[in-house]
């Protein structure tokens, strides 16, 4: 069974829906409670066995190598106080884990961003978080249901997704295809647009950054023409790949927060606030 043992984190976009609280800080930095985005990106990768995180990420996010590096001060301070357990999960995640990282000198895109990080990955087929999707649920975590699936499908890319409003579906990457056999979840994918209009969607079914992207996935990026505005993306590579019937798309269960609008950040708040003060 092939293992995926990296996931990839694109973290070097600059946040601007959320100026001015990005201008200083990563926008992966801003908490859901106390917790930023970025973690809960990396401690989904955890829940799917991954202990090699790779970052893509810009000379303005220092913020997060700090987060995810001792920090003795700080320790040494809430030592033997209430206090001393809030850097537990924090530490365990360093403990366990590899994190490395590249600079992105341009923003041309996720497909882009994701070629960025090939030196970090090497020949093997590798997981792609976008934490600014935050992806919760009680059971197996959405990568996890994803690794489950690649195992069974090794030469394969797969893609989450979700139906979401088709007035909505100019946000997204938008799939087509049809069930494989005894499946209710999983597609085999025909076709793929990035962010069409609601008239020229195929589907509402919309891919949701949460990525198992096989090695081929480089060479293709590399013949990947730029789209109307300059960016190289991820769909459009993996639709090259979606016309050789490598492609499938995955309905995940569990919830997902677009924690890149303000409005998807305060919902994911909210619900995980109404958890934790009903424990
Ligand atoms: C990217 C992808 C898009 C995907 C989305 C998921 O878009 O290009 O296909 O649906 O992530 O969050 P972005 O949100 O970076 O514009």
């Amino acid at each position: 069974m092939p293992v995926i043992n990296k996931c990839l984190f694109p973290v070097a976009g600059y946040g601007t829906r959320f100026l001015p609280a990005t201008k200083a800080i990563p926008k992966e930095m801003l908490p859901i409670l106390t917790k930023p985005l970025i973690q809960y990106g990396v401690e989904e990768a955890m829940s799917a066995g991954i202990n090699t995180m790779a970052m893509v990420t810009s000379k303005h996010k220092q913020a997060i190598k700090a987060h995810f590096q001792p920090h003795p001060e700080i320790e040494a301070s809430i030592q033997d106080t209430p206090k001393a357990p809030l850097l537990d999960e924090v530490n365990h995640i360093i403990q366990q884990c590899n994190f490395t990282y590249i600079e992105q000198q341009q923003m041309q895109g996720l497909g882009h961003a994701i070629y960025t990080g090939k030196a970090l990955i090497g020949h093997e087929p590798f997981a792609v978080i976008l934490p600014d999707d935050l992806c919760t649920n009680d059971d197996d975590s959405v990568l996890l249901q994803m690794t489950k699936l690649h195992a069974q499908h090794p030469d394969c890319c797969i893609v989450a997704i979700e139906a979401v409003p088709m007035h909505a579906v100019d946000k997204y990457g938008v799939i087509d295809g049809e069930l494989l056999p005894d499946s209710k979840n999983a597609y085999r994918v025909h076709n793929m647009v990035e962010k069409p209009t609601p008239a020229e969607a195929p589907t509402n079914l919309s891919i949701v950054g949460r990525y198992i992207l096989t090695h081929e996935i480089f060479a293709v990026l590399e013949t990947t023409q730029p789209d109307k505005n300059g960016e190289i993306q991820i769909t459009d590579a993996l639709l090259t790949l979606a016309k050789q019937g490598k492609v499938i798309a995955y309905q995940f269960q569990g919830t997902r927060f677009d924690c890149g609008s303000v409005k998807g950040f305060v919902e994911a708040n909210t619900f995980f606030a109404s958890k934790f003060f009903s424990s």
